[in-house]
């Protein structure tokens, strides 16, 4: 299949873009980036989710109309993507009006599986989650990840049957038709299906105003999560328009703690509209600092956008994409970020193509268009997702490189003339090091398109460094 569609989790508008969200958006572009090079034609969604309880009351403290906070808000997320280098092709927001409208749609092709009962039971705002007794009841009645009170809730609500679709998901999940990564995930999310309970999928309006009004009854509006899983077809134009030329999704990028959303309600709702599942789910790790969980509180939350002024995208994307592990959970530290700036960004890359660069230029060498031939095991990495690794198979390249020069020692050939063995050595060394630039395009797209330009004829060394020490 030559086209792909990949998705990203729409984060809320309750703030200010936070360095956890950076981790979907780069590793949803390595992916993008990766099947383009592969010559697929991509479709890349990126969005942001402005409904729900949580943004309603954060604008309501700020006091603030609550529609002006979220327009504030998106276009904050909207200078963030770009600032990434993102190339993403469709941005959705939820408090679209088409999105809205067909929201409505998909509920009423839902409605067959939609039930309305009363709801007793705990809720959390900061997860914007219905929670079950029994998880309240192991966790003390507090939210573990936002360390508030469960809210108890006792209100009249609409219900979704995901019993109907059950054991059509976990066949789905259980064969990789649905591929869950990483595969201890895959796990956590059969052994979550067993005892997965049907799920309340609107909120009386007395209780909140600020969702998508549920279809054919004034008095509900639509929980946020059932609105905002809608985005990935809605901003296909679905259901007016055909979307099967996009959908299924090849691959949808979500942190672990939303997994449960995208694995469980989302392929029902998907079931249940008769449309395919996605083929892939991939579920990163989340981004702490020092160590910890980043909250207000603690006083340990890193800004973005301090982290990609400091020394710019590649250092930032250097950094989240192979030192922040694609699974598991990893540590941002400043110590963390400036070591791997200066000693690999800077010292093996940067140095490489400036040393490379100078010698190829003082010594005449020209090179021709050549054929990159990447490693299978660089495709067979990529292919299953396993981005970090990928980024350390490369730099084993790139160090591999940086020991060779120093053993061929192409300076005392060209010191006694041995023209035909330097050429030959250079040649030989450029060519590495364009076949690890390739390897590096899809992880840092605007360094690697430097490089290939200085490694065309006539190779000229760059008059600044590539990766400059911070002033
Ligand atoms: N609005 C929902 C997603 C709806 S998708 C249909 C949501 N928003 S969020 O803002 O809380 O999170 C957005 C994304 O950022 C999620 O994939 C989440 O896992 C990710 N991250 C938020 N904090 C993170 C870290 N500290 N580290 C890594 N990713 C994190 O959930």
């Amino acid at each position: 299949m030559d086209n792909i569609y990949i998705t990203t989790a729409i984060p809320y508008v309750n703030g200010a873009p936070h360095i956890g969200h950076a981790m979907d958006y780069c590793l949803a572009d390595t992916v993008a980036r990766y099947y383009k090079m592969l010559g697929k034609n991509v479709r890349f969604q990126a969005g942001t989710d402005e409904h729900g309880n949580k943004i309603f009351l954060k604008a309501k403290e700020l006091n603030e109309p609550v529609q002006e906070y979220v327009d504030k808000n998106a276009a904050k997320f909207q200078e963030f993507i770009h600032k990434l280098g993102v190339e993403y092709t469709d941005f959705v927001r939820t408090t679209d009006p088409d999105h809205e409208r067909r929201c409505q749609e998909i509920w009423k092709k839902l409605e067959n599986h939609i039930y309305k009962e009363k709801y007793e039971g705990w809720y959390c705002t900061g997860c914007e989650r219905f929670v079950t007794e029994k998880e309240c009841k192991e966790n003390n009645g507090i939210c573990s990840d936002h360390q508030k009170p469960y809210e108890k809730l006792s209100e009249e609500n609409y219900y979704f049957r995901i019993s109907d679709f059950k054991d059509q998901i976990r066949e789905a999940i259980s064969k990789d038709e649905l591929l869950i990564l990483p595969e201890f995930r895959k796990k956590e999310i059969l052994k979550l299906l067993e005892d997965s309970p049907d799920v309340s999928i609107s909120r009386p309006k007395s209780q909140l105003t600020w969702g998508v009004p549920v279809p054919d009854d004034d008095s509900q509006v639509m929980y946020v999560w059932i609105d905002a899983l809608a985005n990935y077809i809605t901003i296909l134009g679905y259901p007016e328009k055909e979307i099967s030329e996009w959908w299924p999704a090849a691959a949808q990028i979500v942190g672990k703690d939303i997994l449960r959303f995208h694995a469980i309600i989302w392929p029902a709702m998907l079931l249940g509209l008769g449309l395919p599942l996605p083929k892939r789910i991939l579920s990163h790790g989340m981004v702490l600092s020092n160590g910890q969980k980043m909250s207000k509180s603690i006083g340990n939350v890193v800004d973005p956008l301090e982290v990609l002024n400091k020394h710019g995208l590649a250092a930032f994307r250097y950094f989240f994409l192979r030192h922040i592990d694609t699974f598991e959970d990893s540590d941002f530290t400043w110590e963390k970020f400036e070591n791997a700036y200066n000693n690999e960004l800077a010292n093996d890359l940067g140095n490489l193509v400036q040393r490379l660069a100078t010698l190829a230029n003082k010594n005449g060498i020209k090179i021709n268009e050549f054929n990159l031939e990447l490693p299978e095991e660089y495709y067979s990495l990529m292919d299953n997702f396993e981005f970090s690794k990928a980024f350390d198979f490369v730099w084993e390249k790139v160090q591999d490189i940086n020991a060779k020069i120093d053993e061929e020692k192409p300076w005392a050939l060209a010191k006694n003339g041995e023209t035909e063995k330097l050429e030959n050595c250079m040649k030989g060394l450029i060519l590495d090091l364009l076949i690890a630039n390739k390897m590096l395009s899809p992880f840092l797209p605007e360094a690697t398109e430097k490089i290939k330009a200085i490694f065309t004829d006539p190779i000229v060394p760059p008059e600044e460094p590539l990766f400059p020490k911070a002033k």
